[in-house]
């Protein structure tokens, strides 16, 4: 189809639907390079401000879905199924619900991101397993799905191409904050997943991207019903973000924390919120689930995956010698009293000040840095006893935790 991509701009500037072949005819003509940046800018900011209605968004999706290739299951596949999490600070599920399940018998081919702004990726995680390879290519996924039944891996240059050039433009164009843009790149990536079922976990808070429950019931509403368009069964939970999901804060430490849940043991919030969206994509009941947890059998599997993607599990119990940071310092409470709020906004911007997060795509993140043994909102602390550990480079980064945390955490009488 040819279009006049200014007319498409300014409809859309003034509030008018689109129809999916125009969408569509955009969306190819960007990713061939037809389609300058600057005109795909402007069209962003048009749908920023005015937005787009499900059937524009679908068409959006689909047409960044069909701009690179998708896995192919062979037709005698088990329930394919994923979940995806609109991020959050210490948000270490994905590490434990993608084994724990895949050790039911579905296959989880999990594709994830990487950290950007305060909350932190998926990827950025596994890769402080030394020699885990995230950058698997098709081919190597399909093999490793077949095998083990889970695969976590990143975006390669053939799944969405058209997502990958759109997310890096709105970075830096001010549109990444836009219900239907971000519906379509998360939605687009995770149906090339080729998934029978997804469940969304949509965070709001402090440190959430969504604020209100509001907002995330309307991007929740809105990836369901692209996934309704498109065949694929979405659930949504909508999960609160004011403090920091477990105790810990940063890569290799929230490994840690992960693998300790999945002995059976750690932070309670964790192990909640795991159960909460393993049971809508598992065939198993939630005490199955748990005794997986417990029993060492959604480790066995986590294990395999380290393995089969380059790591040894032998160094998970080693994270803590192998990320340890320069300086490892108690952060002590002012007050007596209980905690009222350890606020996941500031938290993050701390981890990132630290150097746990990145500013820019092409940043790199240190492993080592981050917080643990983080206190949670409801515990009775006293005067001088340690709210958090803090694992940083210098006596200065310290100080710049310490502030923010300071503002983070309130103690009431
Ligand atoms: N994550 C994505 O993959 N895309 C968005 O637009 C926002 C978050």
């Amino acid at each position: 189809m040819k279009i006049h991509v200014p007319t498409l701009i300014s409809r859309k500037r003034d509030g008018e639907h689109l129809a999916p072949d125009e969408i569509r005819a955009l969306v190819d003509g960007y990713v061939a390079g037809e389609v300058p940046d600057y005109q795909m800018s402007a069209f962003a900011m048009a749908v920023y401000f005015k937005g787009m209605n499900a059937r524009e968004t679908a068409a959006l999706t689909r047409s960044m879905l069909e701009s690179g290739t998708t896995f192919l299951h062979g037709p005698q596949h088990p329930p394919v199924v994923d979940k995806h999490s609109t991020g959050g600070i210490g948000d270490k599920v994905s590490l434990v619900l993608a084994p724990l399940v895949a050790s039911t018998g579905n296959w989880v081919p999990m594709v994830s991101g990487r950290g950007l702004g305060i909350t932190g990726g998926t990827l950025d995680k596994l890769e402080a397993i030394p020699n885990f390879r995230v950058a698997l290519n098709l081919e190597e996924a399909a093999v490793q799905l077949e095998r083990i039944g889970v695969v976590m891996m990143g975006q390669t240059d053939r799944l969405c191409p058209a997502d990958r050039k759109l997310y890096a433009l709105r970075d830096v164009t001010g549109t990444v904050a836009s219900i239907p843009l971000i519906t379509a790149s998360i939605m687009s990536k995770k149906l090339a997943e080729s998934l029978d079922q997804l469940v969304l976990d949509v965070k709001f808070g402090s440190g959430a991207f969504m604020r209100t429950e509001k907002e995330a019931q309307r991007l929740a509403d809105a990836m369901i019903a692209v996934g309704r368009e498109m065949d694929v069964e979405v659930k949504a939970l909508l999960t609160p973000m004011d403090e920091p999901l477990g105790r810990a804060v940063g890569n290799a430490l929230e490994v840690i924390e992960a693998v300790d849940c999945l002995d059976g043991a750690g932070s309670a919030d964790l192990r909640h919120l795991v159960l909460d969206l393993a049971e809508v994509i598992s065939p198993e009941s939630r005490a199955e689930l748990s005794k997986r947890l417990d029993d060492g059998r959604a480790r066995a599997k986590f294990d395999e995956l380290v393995t089969a993607q380059g790591g040894n599990p032998a160094d998970l119990r080693r994270l803590a010698e192998i990320h340890e940071a320069p300086q490892v310092r108690e952060y002590h409470a002012a007050d007596t009293g209980t905690v009222s709020k350890v606020d996941a906004g500031l938290v993050g911007q701390a981890a990132m000040q630290l150097g746990a997060g990145r500013t820019r795509a092409t940043d790199t993140v240190d492993h080592a840095v981050g917080f643990d043994r983080l206190v949670k909102v409801g515990e009775r602390v006293h005067q001088g006893q340690p709210l958090c550990r803090v694992h940083v480079r210098d006596r200065f980064d310290y100080d710049i935790a310490e502030a923010l945390l300071d503002k983070a955490i309130r103690i009431d009488p």
